[in-house]
C-alpha cells in the first residue's frame, strides 16, 4: 500500500512577551511538549513576531507576564494588531508567570476568544517555573497538539 499524504502538519504558534525571562521558560516548555506530539511549530518573543505567521497555524498560545495590573505593552499591541485575523475554529491559549495577580492572561483570553479562538484553560506559573512547573508546560504543549492532531 502506497501512502502520499500531501497535507501540510498541524501548527502551533507560541507568541510571547518576557522582562526577565520566566514566561519565555514557559514558552520553551510549551514548545518541546508541542514537538514531541511530532507537529509544527513557530516560537517567537513577540518582539520578533510576524503576525502573518498565525494565518495558517491550527493553535496559537500567546503569552505574557503581569506586569503592574496588565499584560506587556509589546504582547498588548500585538493582540491589536491580529484583529483582522480570523482566529475561529483555531486553539488558543493564553500563559504567562506571575506574582500575585492574574490580569494578563485574563486579558489575553479575553482577546483570543473575541477572535474566535476556542481556549482551553489558562496557564500560569508564579515567579520562576521549576522542574515540575516545565512539566506542566510540555504537558499544555502536548495537549494543544493532541487537540489539533487529527
Ligand atoms: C515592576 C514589576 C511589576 C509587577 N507587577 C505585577 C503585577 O501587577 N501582578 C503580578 O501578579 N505580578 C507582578 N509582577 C511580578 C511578575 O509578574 C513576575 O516576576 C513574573 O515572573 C515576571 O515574568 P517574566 O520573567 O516573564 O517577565 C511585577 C514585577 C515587577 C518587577
Amino acid at each position: 500500500m502506497i501512502i502520499i499524504n500531501c497535507g501540510s502538519m498541524p501548527k502551533l504558534v507560541i507568541i510571547y512577551g518576557t522582562g526577565s525571562h520566566n514566561t519565555e521558560r514557559m514558552a520553551i516548555a510549551i514548545e518541546e511538549g508541542a514537538r514531541a506530539e511530532g507537529i509544527d511549530t513557530v516560537l517567537k518573543n513577540v518582539n520578533d513576531a510576524d503576525k502573518n505567521e498565525l494565518r495558517d497555524a491550527d493553535a496559537v498560545a500567546i503569552g505574557s507576564p503581569n506586569y503592574n495590573h496588565a499584560m506587556m505593552p509589546t504582547v498588548k499591541k500585538f493582540l491589536n494588531d491580529i484583529s483582522d485575523i480570523d482566529l475561529s475554529g483555531k486553539v488558543g491559549l493564553a500563559f504567562g508567570s506571575y506574582g500575585w495577580s492574574f490580569e494578563a492572561t485574563d486579558e489575553i483570553n479575553g482577546k483570543l476568544k473575541s477572535y474566535g479562538s476556542e481556549m482551553v484553560q489558562d496557564l500560569l506559573i508564579k515567579r520562576m517555573p521549576g522542574d515540575e512547573e516545565l512539566e506542566l508546560c510540555r504537558r499544555v504543549g502536548s495537549l494543544l497538539a493532541c487537540k489539533i492532531k487529527k
